[in-house]
Order: C-alpha cells, then structure tokens, then sequence
C-alpha cells in the first residue's frame, strides 16, 4: 500500500518518463489506487501501458488500460464504460485476493466475473494486458480475454469471445454494434446488440465449421486460424511492420474495424505521420453498403442515411425535413421536422406536401408498396396521396417503391442508380392547425375529474359538467318526439333536423376520425340522454338500402364490450349514426396522459377488448373484421369498461374502395404486413393490431416513439422482443412496481403479444384463443422468431 503511494507521488512530482520506467508491475494484495484528479495508474514494467482511473467529465471515471507513453493516451480496455466511478472510487486487490471497484461508500460497482480460486498478485505486463494470478502463476482471469473495443498485438480471441463498439467516441458505454467469434466457426459482425439469427451479420468470415481462433500476432496480422493451427483468413493487415510501431485493432462506435499503427518515438523517421494512421483496409469496407438484414435501423438511426466521407468513413446524414433527434450524436438518427401528413380520410392535405429530390439515395430494406408507375410523375402522385409514404423511392426501370416511416438502413453512394423523393411538409407554420388535433376536450374534461386527485378541481369540474348538462336538457325540450326504440330492428330511426337539435346544430364536436365527426347530442329518452352522433363523411355509390341492411347489421351486435348503436339517419346526402356516449373518452388519452392507469385496470383492458374483439369475429351473425384497432377508436364508459367504436364502419363505408389505390385503411403502427402485400385480409388484421395494443398496454407507452434515448427502444414492439429473449421482461415495466410484482402475468402478455405480431397470418392466434391466453385458461407456447414486427410502424 505504501509502496503504491510512494509511487503515486512519485509519478506526480517527476516528469513522465525516467520515473514511471522503473515501476515494476507486480501488484501485491491491499494494493489499491483511488480515483481522483490525478489519473493515478499502475504502470506496466516497461512503461508502455497503465492501467488505473482516467478522468470522463463532471467527476466520472473509467477503470481503463492505456498506452502511457504517447501523447493521446490512447484506451484499450475499460472495465465500467456503462457506470462511471464517481469521485473517491477505489479499485482494490482486496486481502482475500479478489479485484474490486467501488464507490466512496464502498458500494461494488465492478469486479471480474467469478474466478473461484484467490488471487495471489496482478500485474500489468508490458504487452497491454492486465493479469490476475492465482496459485502456481496461473492466469485467473486477464483482460486480454474479456476484450472491450480493442485488439492488441499477442492478444487471441477464442470461440464465444465478443467485442463491444463503444457508444460513441467519447462514451465508453457499450454501443450496439459488436463482433463475435461464434461457436459455429463464423467471425461475425452484428449491428444490433440482441440479433435474433446469425444471418443478421453485416460481415461474416464465411469460416463456418473451421474458424477457432481470432489472432492478432506482433507483427501485425489479425487473422483466423482452424484449431490445428493453419491460417483460415487475414481479416485486417497484409503489411508486417517492425516493432518500431504501437499497433491496435478496434472495432470503432461507427461499427467497422480498423488496425491502426503509431510510431514509438515522436519524430520516429517512417514517413508516417505523427499520431495514430490507419493500415490495411477496413472491415467492413463500406458499411453503409454492407447491412442487408431488416433488423434495425442500419450503420445509422432511424430516419437517416449514411454515405462515406473524403476520408472513406461513414457519416450519417438526415435527409431535408429531417432533424437530429441529439444533435452531440449523429448516429442516433433524425425525425421530422414537420406535422406528418394526415391519415384522415376527408383532409388529406395532398397539397401541403412537397417532394425533395436526393440523387443516389435509398432505403432499400423498408418498402411497404411497389406501385407501377409508368413516369416518374404517377410515382410522385402516387407517394403524395398517400399518407404513409414518407419517401418514394424512382428507379431507372420505372420502378417506384413506397416507404414508410421509421425509415431505416438509409445510404447514399453514386452506385445506387435512382432518386429518392422525400416528402416534406411545404407550409410548416399552420401545420398546428391542420393536425390531428385533440378536439375531444370535453371527454378529456370528464376523464381528468374521474382521474384527478385534487378535490377541489373536482368540484369544479362537476359543477361545469352539471351546467353543461343543464344547458342541453333546457334545450332538448325542444326535441318533440320521445325517442323509442324500435323493437323490431332494436334501432331508432332519427330525421336529419332532430340530430341537428339533438346536437345544438353539431356544437361539440367529440372527435374526428377516419369515417366522419363525432358530436355530441342529448336525446329525450326513458333510458339514454347523452349520445355521441356521428356524421358520415358522405359518399356516393352506394343504394339507400344497402346503407341501411349494413347498420341494421351492426345494430344487432350487441356486447358489453362494444360501443352500442342506438339509431341511424338515412336522409339523402345525410347519413348519421347515434351511438351511446362514453364518458371517459378513449383509450389512447387513458393510456398516454399524464397518469398512468394501473396495471389491474390494464389487464381489464386488454381482456375486455379482446373479448369484445372475439365476440365480433365469431360469435355475432355477421363475422365483422374491425381494420382499425387502435387505442384511438376503444372508449371507457362511466365504469372504465372498455368498448370498442367504429366496428363495422370498415366495410359499411369503404366496400368497394380497392386498398391499394386508396392507400390503407387502418393507422399507421397498428398494421398488419398483409396490408402493404397482395394477401387476402383475414380476421388477423385485426389480431395483429392487437398484439400492438396489447404491448402498449403493457408498457403505457406508444408503440412507436423516435424521442426514446435508446434506439433499441424506439420501436416498443421490437424492444419487448429483446427482452424476451434475453429473458429480461422486468425491464418493460421497470418504473412500474404493480406490474413488477406481477411478472408471471407480464410475461404471459408479452408471450401473447409476440404470437399476435406473427408475419405470417396463420401463426397468430384466433381472438378467442387470445382470451384464453390472457385470462391464463391455456399455456402460452413459445413465440417463434418473426421478423414481421420489426419496425413495423
Ligand atoms: C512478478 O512476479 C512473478 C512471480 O513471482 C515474477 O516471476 C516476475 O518477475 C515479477 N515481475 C516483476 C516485474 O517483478
Ligand atoms: C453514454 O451513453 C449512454 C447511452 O445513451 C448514456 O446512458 C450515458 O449517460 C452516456 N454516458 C456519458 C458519460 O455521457
Ligand atoms: C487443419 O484444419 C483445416 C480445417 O479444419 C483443414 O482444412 C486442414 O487440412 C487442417 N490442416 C492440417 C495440417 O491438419
Ligand atoms: C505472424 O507473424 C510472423 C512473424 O513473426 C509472420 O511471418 C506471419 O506471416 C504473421 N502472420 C501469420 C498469419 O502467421
Ligand atoms: C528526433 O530526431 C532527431 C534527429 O533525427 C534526433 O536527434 C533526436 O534524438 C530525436 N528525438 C527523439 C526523442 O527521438
Ligand atoms: C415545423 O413545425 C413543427 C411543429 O410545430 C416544429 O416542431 C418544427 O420545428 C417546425 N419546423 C420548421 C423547419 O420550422
Ligand atoms: C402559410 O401559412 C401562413 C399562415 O397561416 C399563410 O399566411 C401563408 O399564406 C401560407 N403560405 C402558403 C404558401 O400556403
């Protein structure tokens, strides 16, 4: 211990060199070096590399080995990139013999794996790895074997070895892209930290059966050798150098691995220039040209495009209209910087858009559509009028290819023959006014009373509510004829001018969608006052009477868990529909507002919806497909019990419209693939969207959210299916300490989630055997490896 302070502070008082050169490297037990202002190490015998604190910010440090002898310090390995050691951390070889780092409290934030026996010394040799030894000089555990980014000269990589890109050039935590030596004999590179399938590599040795071990051999050659030892494949150097040089092999935080060489002595006469060059050509060469697999969002985030610079590295780009969502880290992709295109049928706001042209550009893993386009033109019209084409892709051979957003695996090289069309917002100042905005404030009113703790809001609240109500029961005396309810058809038949009184001349409006506006009405009835009118976006082609056969039909469905039809109005161009009014608004301001449902009325919601989903797809007379299940069309009555809206409406209004003219029906994020490919629509659709609803459900949060720090974790759905795999599915509902302590359940739901997202229609599950599965009446399989939801937004 002393000996180790004298050495401190005789580091800090002699200059560099001539002192640190004689420090030897054996570390006796008790030895510990503490983490401060003074980037205190232990050096290796020759001086070469060190091993101790290295300074990140605002009083965080890096357990790390570096080369002590150049002037950029270089860092080879770091032991708690992911958890920084605040100031007065200590890294100690304890007296028991085992390594430790922890904070001034003495709280263990790092310490090697478990290597059974105690350690009797640790030394920082000269080679740049670090050695704990136990009893007869074995090598317990090194660093040399427990790679971060960096190879070095000596070091070998066996069979399961992985190496970690760091996060970015600056922070050491682990970024997603990584390599590994895999069991099959393959060195494979992964842009993804969980990949699913070897096939997901963005490079691969094509060593399968034979590669053993990764080497990187002093003078200079990465290569791969069999297990007997013959050389399989270089992977980085063709040039030997002499030992003249420092050398290292890192996978950088952009994902590719370079071999770099640095003279030893500063004006050493090689030619080279000062600092670190690179030799030998990277891996992978271009990586913007190399990731193929539909797995993530590619060399750069989501929304972007990667293209090589002047000095052959990828840099990633956003495409015009688009903006870094953190702009200290170019790699986290961009989002728009303007108010999506309306997906509401009667606004489309085709001519608020405009498209940029970008030469050489493309997305290729993402396209929703192929449309045929005979001119470039028809493909511009045709990515314009429709809502989810966020770019269109124009090939020479009168191809044009529509892509949605999150666009991923973006690039630009002049070999891509093409032109991408970006679409762009053109007016982007009255954009707050044309967007789907909330115009269900009432609901939202009523909702806050029920959720709100704040007593005194709610009195007020409800004295507002009661004048309201008093407001509309003055003026319903107006409305002359008792509402009856007719009991053949179980429907009231309404004139056009007793909605226009019932709703004060279509005063408050509840909502907006896709089939119409929602108003709000008061009817003078026995059972029901307060109704919610909707007013068909009118259309044509279609007979009086087939209106009325359609929602009669819907009338007859009858459930607790949708949202009841009382009566209709067929009146010439005017067609209404007077539905049940739902007190607490929908699902989605529920689900996504400031407080968050707990998790018992959740599980409520998942199975009342699904039950309501199963009563409309088996059980009623006429098997209805929904097509648009998403948190927007489930209302919560005065009770919280979930009900489903606008059923029915899919085929009452669009029958004749072929998809992919019209562009889709449905929200974007709740749609199956089937949508966007010549397949036959199925009641699965809406099992599908369900399976999103229910991972939102799950995690009160939106499927999609391009904010999210993580990019793992900006698409919900692949995220939960990373922590499935990884066995990790407390990490969805971490803050959540309802839904923790109720795990088993979590994971049922989750399980249920991933088979309701299958790609292929057939592998999901009926919506009756959906609430079996939730209500726990029967296991939950295994859910097979898809890549349907991946990014399906
Ligand atoms: C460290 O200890 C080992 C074993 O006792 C010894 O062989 C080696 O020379 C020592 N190294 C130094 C630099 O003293
Ligand atoms: C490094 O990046 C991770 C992931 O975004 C972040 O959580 C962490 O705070 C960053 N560390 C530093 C020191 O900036
Ligand atoms: C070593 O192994 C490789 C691959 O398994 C094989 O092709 C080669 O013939 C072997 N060489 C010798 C000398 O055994
Ligand atoms: C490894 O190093 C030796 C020199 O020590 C060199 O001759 C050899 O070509 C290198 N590469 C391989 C793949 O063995
Ligand atoms: C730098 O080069 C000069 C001349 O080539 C030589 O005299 C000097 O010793 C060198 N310095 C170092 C630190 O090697
Ligand atoms: C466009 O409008 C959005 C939303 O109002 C805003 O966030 C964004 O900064 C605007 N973009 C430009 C380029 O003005
Ligand atoms: C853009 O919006 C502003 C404000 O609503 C309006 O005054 C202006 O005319 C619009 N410009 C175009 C080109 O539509």
């Amino acid at each position: 211990m002393a000996s180790v302070m004298l050495r401190i502070l005789l580091l800090l008082v002699t200059l560099p060199l001539s002192a640190r050169a004689q420090t030897n490297g054996n570390l006796t037990l008790g030895s510990s070096l503490t983490a401060d202002d003074r980037n205190s190490c232990w050096l290796s015998p020759s001086g070469e590399f060190a091993v101790g604190f290295r300074k990140m910010g605002q009083g965080a440090h890096l357990l790390a080995i570096w080369f002590e002898k150049i002037e950029e310090k270089t860092i080879v390995w770091s032991a708690n990139g992911d958890n920084l050691a605040p100031e007065g951390s200590k890294i100690q070889l304890t007296a028991d013999g085992r390594l430790v780092l922890a904070d001034p409290i003495g709280r263990q934030l790092w310490s090697p794996r478990s290597i059974g026996t105690p350690v009797m010394y640790a030394a920082m040799l000269d080679m740049g790895n670090f050695v704990l030894v136990g009893q007869n000089y074995i090598n317990l555990w090194e660093t040399f074997s427990q790679p971060t980014d960096t190879m070095l000269p000596t070091q070998q990589l066996d069979q399961g070895t992985k190496v970690h890109a760091r996060y970015s050039e600056t922070n050491y935590s682990a970024g997603r892209f990584h390599f590994k030596l895999r069991n099959d004999g393959n060195l494979a590179f992964y842009a993804t930290p969980n990949p699913w399938d070897a096939s997901d590599a963005y490079w691969v040795s094509k060593t399968s059966g034979s590669g053993f071990r990764l080497i990187f051999n002093q003078s200079g050659q990465v290569y791969l050798t069999a297990r007997n030892g013959t050389v399989l494949k270089l992977i980085t150097s063709d040039t030997v150098l002499t030992s003249g040089f420092y050398q290292r092999a890192i996978l950088e935080y952009d994902g590719v691995l370079r071999h770099y060489v640095h003279p030893k002595l500063a004006n050493s006469s090689s030619g080279l220039a000062k600092g670190w060059s690179m030799v030998s050509s990277p891996v992978p060469p271009n990586i913007c040209h190399s990731i193929t697999q539909t797995v993530g969002s590619g060399a750069c985030g989501f929304n972007s495009y990667c293209a090589l610079g002047d000095d052959q590295r990828p840099r990633c780009h956003c495409p015009p209209g688009y903006t870094l969502l953190d702009s200290t880290n170019e790699m986290n992709g961009c989002r728009q910087d303007f108010v999506p295109q309306s997906c509401d049928g009667s606004r489309l706001e085709t001519d608020q858009f405009a498209l940029h042209e970008m030469l050489h550009t493309d997305w290729p893993m993402y396209d929703y559509e192929r449309i045929a386009a005979q001119t470039e033109d028809s493909c511009r019209q045709g990515c314009l009028a429709d809502c989810f084409c966020a770019v269109a892709f124009w090939g020479r051979s009168g191809t044009c290819w529509k892509k949605k957003i999150p666009l991923s695996n973006g690039r630009m090289d002049l070999t891509d023959v093409g032109k991408a069309l970006i679409k762009v917002r053109i007016n982007n100042s009255t954009s707050k006014s044309t967007g789907n905005g909330n115009k269900n404030s009432t609901l939202i009113i009523i909702g806050s009373v029920l959720l709100s703790s704040s007593v005194f809001v709610n009195l007020l609240l409800l004295l507002i509510t009661y004048l309201i109500y008093r407001s509309f029961r003055s003026r319903d005396s107006k409305l002359s004829r008792p509402v009856q309810i007719n009991q053949a058809i179980g429907m009231q038949t309404f004139t056009y001018q007793e909605l226009q009184e019932a709703t004060y001349q279509f005063k408050e409006e509840l909502g907006r969608g896709a089939f119409g506006t929602v108003y709000k009405g008061v009817l003078r009835s026995e059972y029901i006052n307060f109704v919610a009118v909707k007013l068909l976006a009118t259309r044509t082609g279609e007979s009086e009477k087939e209106f009325e056969r359609e929602v009669i039909a819907i009338g007859q469905t009858n459930h607790k868990n949708l949202v009841q039809l009382l009566g209709y109005c067929n009146e010439g161009q005017h067609r209404l529909l007077v539905y049940e009014l739902m007190s607490n608004g929908t699902l989605a301001d529920f689900l996504f507002g400031a407080s968050r449902p707990s998790w018992y009325r959740r599980i409520e919601i998942a199975c009342d919806v699904a039950r309501g989903l199963s009563y409309l797809h088996d059980d009623c007379t006429r098997h209805i497909i929904h097509c648009d299940i998403k948190p927007q069309n489930i209302l919560l009555d005065g009770s919280l019990t979930s009900k489903i809206s606008d059923f029915g409406l899919a085929k009452l209004l669009m029958a004749n419209q072929t998809r992919t003219t019209t562009g889709v029906r449905g929200t974007i994020g709740y749609l199956a693939p089937e949508w966007f490919r010549n397949m036959p629509i199925s009641s699965k659709i809406d099992v599908y969207s369900f399976g999103i609803l229910l991972v939102e459900l799950i995690c009160c949060r939106k499927n999609y959210k391009p904010e999210s720090e993580i990019e793992a974790q900006i698409v919900l759905v692949d995220w939960a299916y990373d922590c499935y795999h990884d066995g990790n599915i407390l990490k969805l509902v971490e803050s959540d300490d309802e839904a923790s302590s109720d795990i088993k359940r979590v994971g049922r739901f989750v399980m249920t989630a991933l088979w309701c997202i299958q790609e292929d229609p057939s592998l999901r599950p009926t919506t009756k055997k959906i609430t079996q599965m939730l209500e726990g009446a029967v296991e939950v399989p295994v859910p097979p490896v898809s890549s349907s939801f991946i990014s399906s937004v």
